[in-house]
């Protein structure tokens, strides 16, 4: 029989990404996963010499704290460059979580997963499926809509919505 255990390590979880901006399958993924973990960090990663991103490290980290503040202290947000393994490493977490929209994004997971293993065998990665009613929400692809002026409530929080309008000069 397994017997309870006596002292309870906390698991901590990281969900890395480059949340440029964060959409609703990105929340409803950390909603979920503090239902599994002691404390998930939402870590933004981004590269100081060649980002491309469309916002930055610390607008894209203030927009999460700004859509998933409720879920504090359980969520926290936070950025980092370098490798996963080695912010988890410095952190303390024992996983890193990412979320699969459809098998086309199986392979890259995967091959992620191995090399993140690879270097750091004691992290293990937890794939959780998108929900489908948001497995087609991409960031790239909410950028493009928006770009054309177009809202796409259904997507993303209407404070992310906001920011997209006030970046891409759209009135
Ligand atoms: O959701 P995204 O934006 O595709 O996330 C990709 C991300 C940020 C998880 C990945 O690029 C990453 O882990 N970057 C940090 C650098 C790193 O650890 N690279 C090695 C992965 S094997």
């Amino acid at each position: 029989m397994v017997s309870k255990q006596k002292e309870h390590a906390k698991t901590i979880a990281v969900y890395p990404g480059s949340f440029d901006p964060i959409h609703n399958g990105h929340i409803d993924v950390i909603r979920r996963s503090v239902q599994l973990f002691d404390e998930v960090i939402v870590a933004v990663t981004y590269n100081p010499h060649k980002d491309s991103a469309l916002f930055t490290p610390d607008e894209r980290v203030e927009m999460i704290r700004d859509v998933v503040h409720d879920l504090e202290p359980r969520a926290r947000v936070d950025k980092f460059s370098g490798l996963t393994v080695d912010y988890c490493e410095r952190i303390g977490a024992q996983v890193i979580i990412r979320s699969l929209r459809a098998v086309t994004d199986f392979d890259y997971e995967l091959q992620m997963a191995n090399m993140n293993k690879q270097m750091k065998p004691s992290v293990e990665t937890i794939f959780l499926p998108a929900n489908p009613k948001l497995f087609f929400s991409a960031s790239r692809l909410i950028k493009e809509v928006a770009s054309y002026g177009q809202r796409v409530p259904d997507l993303v929080p209407e404070a992310v919505m906001n920011r997209l309008r006030r970046k891409l000069k759209i009135e």
